[in-house]
């Protein structure tokens, strides 16, 4: 992505704080995997946003309308050692030079630096609670200037949450926000097509799994989430990632994997047969949640609200679930009771972005927020039947689908990032019985 990008966005947050005031954000850390072993560095999601700077150890600093530079960006310093042992580091020349900060520190000299810029300041804007530690320094910061409020200094007097102004311009993706997000939905299409293909009885989960980690892995990726790899009974672990257990022919196999490029993110969810071919009460499920995924999918348009899809979902899904007979009653009251919770037990989708679960409200003050051009987010419905659920026929157990696509709100109403993946019974039966 652009420099320019990351200033547009610099920009129109300024202009939304106003005057006198200062945003202060610090980068994700290095976070310990074991002894000396760290783990891969993932950047804090509104840091990346907003500075596009990849880099550990940094803290952002926003200052509308200051003279001597608007954009201050603390960093490690060079250090030819360091680097020789853990990579380059882009320095403070780098990051005026390819980064567009108007000035930058060391890092190292932040508690030098930032009461001077807090000083003179009415309003701190942060986000409270993501990193304590750092809360903890910065109200230091804060006491140390207020400790010299007698000599004249002036103390910011409020604290005001960045979350509002930077999640809801967060929730509307750019053109080329929405570029990258083609890229991972392609990216991930692909190896959940591979993941159909060479899929069989006596493999294993973490068999299957390896083919995200290889597709994600050779297109520059990574894993937005773990994947989710349950095949049977696993299937009806909503969160289950132990992708350890063997696949049993007859069984269904969920699969719920996404990969992110450059910090965006895709999450498709598909349910198979194991061995290529739906038994006849897996197919009745994976048709109820399918024709759920379609009604739900057609809610998604400017002007409906974000209740509408899963609304759809819902009607769709508890009257599937009383033909088939494991809801008794009218399906209606069966709405109005939530009985459908039994075997539908999460909601709809989520926004979707460079989180998985993306930020962004859902509501906006006590009503559903009304879906916009530019938003994006998943449509997840699903059927979930435990073994010896009560009152259950043991044909239906361990029937758990979940089918799962990203969808971007346009003017004239929706388009599906992850239309090519195939999801129709007739589809994927035909796709895995290519298999070689
Ligand atoms: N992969 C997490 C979700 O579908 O929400
Ligand atoms: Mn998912
Ligand atoms: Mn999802």
């Amino acid at each position: 992505m652009k420099p320019a990008e990351f200033k547009r966005r610099r920009t129109q947050l300024m202009k939304m704080m106003g005057k006198n005031t200062i945003a202060i954000l610090p980068s994700a850390s290095q976070l310990t995997r074991n002894r000396d072993v760290d783990f891969p560095f993932r950047q804090d999601s509104d840091f990346l946003y907003l500075t596009g700077f990849n880099e550990p150890g940094a803290v952002m600093v926003l200052m509308p309308g200051r003279k001597h530079g608007e954009y201050v960006l603390f960093c490690r310093e060079k250090d030819q050692d360091q680097e020789i042992w853990h990579g380059r580091r882009a320095g403070q020349e780098g990051a005026v030079a390819d980064y567009g900060a108007d000035d930058s520190f060391p890092i190292d000299d932040i508690d030098d630096i930032l009461p001077g810029l807090l000083e003179g300041t009415d309003a701190i804007f942060n986000i409270m609670g993501r990193y304590p530690e750092f809360d903890k320094r910065l109200i230091g910061w804060v006491s140390h200037i207020r400790e010299q409020s007698r000599s004249g200094m002036h103390v910011p007097s409020e604290f005001i949450s960045l979350d509002y102004t930077l999640h809801d311009m967060r929730l509307f993706k750019s053109r080329e926000e929405l570029r990258l997000m083609r890229k991972a939905a392609a990216i991930n299409v692909k190896a959940h097509q591979l993941a159909m293909q060479t899929c069989a009885p006596g493999k294993h989960e973490y068999q299957i799994q390896a083919e995200f980690d290889y597709q994600f892995g050779k297109n520059n990726a990574q894993h937005a989430y773990p994947a989710i790899v349950g095949g049977g009974a696993n299937g009806c672990i909503l969160h289950y990632t132990d992708n350890n257990d063997v696949l049993n022919e007859g069984d269904l196999l969920l699969i719920d994997a996404g990969c992110e490029v450059q910090g965006y993110a895709s999450d498709i969810s598909r349910t198979f047969p194991v061995s290529g071919k739906y038994s006849s009460a897996q197919k009745e499920v994976y048709e109820i949640v399918l024709a759920a995924q379609y009604a739900a999918i057609k809610k998604v348009k400017p002007g409906n609200h974000w209740n509408d899809p899963h609304n759809a979902a819902v009607r769709v899904i508890t009257r599937g679930l009383a033909e088939i007979k494991l809801l008794k009653g009218v399906p209606q009251k069966l709405i109005k009771d939530q009985a459908y919770r039994k075997f539908y037990m999460h909601r709809t989708g989520h926004w979707l972005g460079l989180d998985v679960h993306d930020v962004g409200d859902y509501k906006v003050g006590d009503q559903w927020r009304l879906l916009e051009p530019g938003m994006v987010l998943t449509i997840e419905p699903g059927i979930y039947i435990a073994a010896h659920s009560k009152g259950v026929h043991r044909k239906w157990w361990d029937i758990g689908v979940r089918i799962e696509d990203n969808v971007l709100v346009t003017k004239g109403g929706h388009e599906v990032l992850t239309e090519a993946l195939p999801k129709k019974v007739e589809d994927i039966e035909a796709l895995m019985a290519g298999a070689t």
